[in-house]
C-alpha cells in the first residue's frame, strides 16, 4: 500500500489552479473558487462559464477566453495546454476556470498532463456540476433508496461520434442517468435505450441553461426525447429517469412535451 500525503486545499503553492465555476450563477460558485479568482494574475476560461462568475474576476486580472463551441474547439486543446504552461512558467498565478466541475467532461487530465510534463504544480478546486444543479431545479434527488443505488454520468458523444454506453443496464426500470452533451445524440440515445427494452414512458427532464436567468425545464417521456431536445438551443443536461416534482415545476417555465 502506498500512502500519498494529501495536497493542501489552499492552492497557494500551485502554479495553476483548476477551478470549477459551477453551471452559471455566482450563487453556485464555492468560496474557495471565489478566493482563487481574487488571487489570480490570469484567468483562462471556457465558454460555459456564466457571466455572473466572470463578473467576479477583479478588473486588474487578465482574462483569456478559450471557449469551445459544440464539437469543434475554437482554440485547440494543445494550444490551451501550451498557454497554461507558458503563463505558469512566467510566474503568473494562473486560474484555469471551467464550467461546472472541471473533473466532469472537462479534459482536465490532458491539461494536468501538460503541467506535469513541464514540472509545474497544480491544484484542483471542484465545482458544482450541471447535473447536480439541474436535479435541484426540478426538486429531485439524483439517487433514492429503493429506486436507484447508482447514478450514471454519461456523454452523448465522444471523440469518435455518438458515445456507446451500457444501454442494457440503463434501460432497466428505476435507472437514473445524467446525459451531458446529449442534444445531437438524443435520437440515438432513445433508439439504443428502447432497443434494450426501456419503457417509452420513462420520464426524462431536460434542463436547459441550468443556473442562468434563462433556465428552462422541459419534461417529457423517452418516447418524445428527440423532439424535446430539438426544441432546446442552450446547453442542456438530460436527466433520464427523473420527472420534475410538481412543487418545483410550479416555480419554473415548464414545457410539457
Ligand atoms: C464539456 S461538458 C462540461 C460539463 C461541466 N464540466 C459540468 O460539470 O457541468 C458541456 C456539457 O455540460 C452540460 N452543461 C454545462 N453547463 C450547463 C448549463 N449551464 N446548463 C445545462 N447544461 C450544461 C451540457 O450538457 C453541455 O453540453
Amino acid at each position: 500500500m502506498t500512502t500519498i500525503p494529501s495536497p493542501s486545499p489552499a492552492a497557494a503553492a500551485a502554479a495553476v489552479t483548476f477551478v470549477g465555476a459551477g453551471p452559471g450563477a455566482a450563487a453556485h460558485l464555492t468560496l474557495g473558487a471565489y478566493r482563487a479568482l481574487q488571487g489570480a494574475d490570469v484567468v483562462i476560461h471556457d465558454r460555459l462559464v456564466g457571466e455572473e462568475v466572470l463578473a467576479l474576476i477583479p478588473a486588474h486580472v487578465r482574462r483569456i477566453d478559450v471557449g469551445k463551441e459544440g464539437f469543434g474547439p475554437q482554440v485547440a486543446q494543445e494550444a490551451i495546454n501550451a498557454m497554461l504552461v507558458a503563463q505558469a512558467s512566467a510566474g503568473a498565478r494562473v486560474v484555469r476556470l471551467k464550467g461546472g466541475d472541471p473533473g466532469i467532461f472537462g479534459r482536465l487530465d490532458e491539461e494536468i498532463a501538460a503541467l506535469e510534463c513541464a514540472g509545474l504544480a497544480y491544484a484542483i478546486l471542484p465545482g458544482l456540476t450541471s447535473a447536480s444543479v439541474a436535479a435541484a431545479a426540478i426538486g429531485q434527488s439524483l439517487t433514492r433508496r429503493g429506486r436507484n443505488a447508482s447514478l450514471r454520468i454519461v456523454t452523448g458523444h465522444d471523440m469518435a461520434g455518438f458515445a456507446e454506453q451500457d444501454w442494457r443496464g440503463m434501460a432497466r426500470a428505476g435507472e437514473v442517468a445524467a446525459i451531458y452533451m446529449g442534444r445531437k445524440s438524443a435520437r440515438f440515445v432513445q433508439g439504443r435505450l428502447m432497443m434494450h427494452g426501456a419503457d417509452p414512458a420513462t420520464p426524462v427532464t431536460l434542463v436547459e441553461n441550468v443556473s442562468r436567468p434563462d433556465q428552462r425545464i422541459h419534461a417529457c417521456r423517452l418516447a418524445s426525447l428527440p423532439e424535446t431536445a430539438a426544441r432546446t438551443t442552450g446547453p442542456v443536461v438530460i436527466l433520464y429517469g427523473l420527472p420534475p416534482r410538481a412543487a418545483a415545476t410550479a416555480l419554473h417555465d415548464l414545457k410539457e412535451a
